[in-house]
């Protein structure tokens, strides 16, 4: 199975991709993970990802897809794998078409902007593994560490208000769009159409993920 989570920024792609990747067994290709682990490793490409990212603008849709690409390429996909954060343009999304990468389903997670800004202060991340944690909202056992390594947990540089407003404006020109582009492609009724379907992402964690659950399984 192939499946796609679309969400503005903070919407909670990352925590429900971490349920829906054990429960189907199937990696999860998170794009803004792969990009802060070459950040982290400090190659040319997370150098000039880092500048970007840190404006709250978007990776060129060139860098992106080679990302991804030799990421399909690898052994641990060949049953499926879950898209988090990828496609993010039209250009992205027909790139996957073009390619004849069936996806299954594309499920949209539907959060308001001042929700997001929220969430975001209080976000925490292992960075190595990408698991994501809330101060208040989903807790780590141990304060500051990471629940499986016990490693610390960090705030996102693109974290800051500031630079959370930009993404959210990049994400309602840019990404946004996707869902109208998905929901026609449905409607067309091509057979090689993913199934669309949008679920509520303001409940608490487990809700959101029982929501997800109920599509993937029916
Ligand atoms: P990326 O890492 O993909 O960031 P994003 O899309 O902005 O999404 P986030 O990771 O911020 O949020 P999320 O939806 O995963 O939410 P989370 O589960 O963490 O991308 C970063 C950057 O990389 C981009 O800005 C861009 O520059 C670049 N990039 C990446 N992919 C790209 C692409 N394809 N093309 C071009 N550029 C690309 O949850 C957020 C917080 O809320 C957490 O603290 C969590 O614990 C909490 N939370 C989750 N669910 C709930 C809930 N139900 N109730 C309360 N709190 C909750
Ligand atoms: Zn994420």
């Amino acid at each position: 199975m192939r499946i796609i989570l679309l969400g503005a920024p903070g919407a909670g792609k990352g925590t429900q991709a971490q349920f829906i990747s054990s429960t189907f067994n199937i990696p999860q290709i998170s794009t803004g993970d792969m990009l802060r682990a070459a950040i982290n490793e400090g190659t040319p490409l997370g150098m000039e990802a880092k500048k970007i990212m840190d404006d709250g603008k978007l990776v060129s849709d060139e860098i992106i897809l080679e990302l991804v690409k030799e990421r399909l390429d690898r052994h641990d996909c060949k049953n499926g794998c879950l898209f988090d954060g990828f496609p993010r343009t039209i250009a992205q999304a027909e790139a996957l078409k073009n390619d004849s990468i069936k996806i299954d389903h594309v499920i949209d997670i539907n959060v308001n902007d001042d929700e997001i800004i929220k969430r975001m202060s209080g976000r925490r991340v292992h960075l190595s593994s990408g698991r994501t944690y809330h101060v208040l909202f989903n807790p780590p056992v141990r304060e500051g560490l990471d629940d499986v390594t016990g490693e610390p947990l960090v705030q996102r540089e693109d974290d800051s208000e500031q630079t959370v407003r930009k993404r959210l404006e990049v994400y309602h020109c840019q990404t946004a769009p996707l869902i109208d582009y998905y929901q026609k492609w449905e409607q067309s009724g091509d057979p090689e159409a993913p199934r669309f379907s949008s679920v509520n992402g303001t409940g608490s964690v487990e809700q959101i993920k029982n929501s997800i659950l109920d599509i993937l399984r029916s």
